[in-house]
């Protein structure tokens, strides 16, 4: 990682300010870091690793020989710039809502499902802050007792709306207590003394696009695309840490002690847990810190099957800038800056989940696949020609839904292999998929 060249683009936000602590805490002798935000913070002076470093504008030259670029500003300027960055050849980790739903970007928590980076296209994207902490206390929960329903309602800090919702909520505190009025600009009503049923905008499912998120995301990064996710996500006048209660609905019934214990054994997991000794997390104590906290493990009264939690995160460092310099080491790890070749087929297989199926069957090795595909070549040419197949134990998958159903099965049960993958066309070609590419599970 030390000889990589960065860009942090956002450097003087809330989340680029916790990025660069990140890197001076996790990557001290990092030397080659450029530090970017918009023309307003351009000449703008800030050590990093012991060296002073001038903020740049951002523009579309800014990328050049950059490895990996942390993009954490505006959803607009996302939504321009990180292609442009991942053209000139940076892997780009994008904290914006922009691209995490995209079937050809992988949603990561490197905890959860830190393989999903090798099938990255030049951008990966991390959570929304609120998504976060909930994949990381579910996961380890699931792996062993699938989670049917997850039923959320969040404390969200001011600062998960950047640096200028805290001081909105410094300046409203000052004045109100000295008997002035709050006047809302960040956020949308007054945050001093008060809470605010509302962040982003509302749909009109009547759900805000923050639980919108919340939904999505956690199916996403879980590869769990039928779970029922639903929250009210809430903005309380807390600087930094955002905390949820957690209403979790299993397969099984679970025990408060399997959940401590699985929890305890879950990397990047702390669980503070004694409520007679007056130990639960707290945003206050848990702000500054890496680790997402659980607390208050109980059997839900309401349901045979029920767990209630409560988890607490920093939004800006797991919740952002830690999560984003997790990824990127991941990525380093595993040895996949440069982005995977993609094509159509395949895609079906790596924007859909592999869940643990019921059942399997005997696989085919990619050669004798490759022997029906050549033995019937004649015939795939009149039924596909032109087309994308797939052909898993001597089966012609040619629709997304069959790929994925199909793939699923065999890879669960084989750790599969390869897969043929190709184009019909007059002159002969064929794709296959290495396993390391088909390993996000
Ligand atoms: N805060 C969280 O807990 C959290 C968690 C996860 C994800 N995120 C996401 O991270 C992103 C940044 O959030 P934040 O809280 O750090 O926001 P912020 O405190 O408002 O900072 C925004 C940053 O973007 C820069 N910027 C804005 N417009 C720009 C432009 N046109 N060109 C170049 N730079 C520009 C700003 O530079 P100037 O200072 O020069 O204006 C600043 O550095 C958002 O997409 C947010 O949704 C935030």
């Amino acid at each position: 990682m030390q000889d990589l060249t960065i860009a942090i683009v956002g450097a003087t936000g809330a989340v680029g300010a916790e990025c660069i602590r990140v890197i001076e805490q996790r990557h001290p002798k990092l030397r080659h870091i450029k530090l970017l935000a918009s023309a307003r913070s351009a000449g703008k002076r800030i050590t990093v690793n012991g060296r002073e470093l001038v903020v740049e504008e951002t523009t579309e030259k800014s990328f050049r020989d950059v490895d990996i670029a942390f993009v954490s500003v505006t959803t607009e300027f996302s939504r321009q710039m990180c292609p442009i960055a991942a053209a000139a050849g940076a892997v780009v980790i994008d904290d914006s809502s922009v691209f995490r739903m995209e079937p050809t970007v992988p949603l990561v928590v490197p905890e959860v499902n830190g393989a999903d980076v090798e099938w990255h296209q030049g951008i990966i994207a991390i959570p929304n802050c609120s998504t976060t902490p909930v994949v990381m206390a579910g996961h380890p929960l699931h792996q062993v007792n699938p989670i049917r329903r997850i039923t959320a309602a969040t404390y969200q800090s001011v600062s998960g709306a950047g640096a200028s919702a805290m001081a909105e909520l410094r300046e409203q505190s000052r004045a109100m207590l000295d008997g002035g009025q709050p006047s809302p600009k960040a956020l949308p009503n007054q945050i001093a003394f008060n809470v605010i049923p509302r962040i982003d905008s509302f749909l009109p499912s009547g759900y805000t696009r923050e639980e919108q998120k919340m939904f999505d995301e956690t199916r996403k990064i879980m590869h769990a695309p039928g779970l029922a996710v639903s929250s009210t996500c809430v903005r309380v006048p807390v600087y930094i840490s955002h905390s949820a209660a957690l209403h979790l609905e299993f397969e099984r019934p679970m025990s408060p002690e399997e959940a401590r214990e699985l929890l305890g054994k879950m990397p990047g997991i702390k669980v503070l847990d004694d409520p007679a000794n007056g130990e639960y997390p707290m945003p206050w104590d848990v702000a500054g810190t890496d680790e997402v906290f659980v607390g208050r493990i109980r059997k839900d009264q309401s349901h045979p099957n029920g767990l209630v939690i409560w988890v607490v995160s920093d939004n800006l460092r797991k919740g952002a800038a830690l999560n984003s310099i997790q990824i990127a080491e991941e990525l380093v790890n595993r040895n996949c800056l440069k982005p995977q070749p993609s094509h159509p087929a395949s895609d079906a297989l790596y924007n859909n989940s592999y869940q643990s199926p019921a059942g399997g069957e005997q696989g085919e090795t990619f050669e004798a696949d490759l022997a029906f595909f050549k033995a019937n070549r004649e015939q795939f040419l009149k039924d596909y020609l032109g087309k994308w197949i797939a052909v898993i134990n001597q089966t012609v998958v040619d629709s997304d839904a069959e790929f994925d159903t199909l793939a699923r099965r065999v890879y669960a049960k084989h750790g599969y292999k390869a897969i043929l993958i190709t184009k019909v066309e007059a002159e002969p070609g064929v794709v296959s998929v290495p396993s390391r590419r088909l390993s996000g599970r």
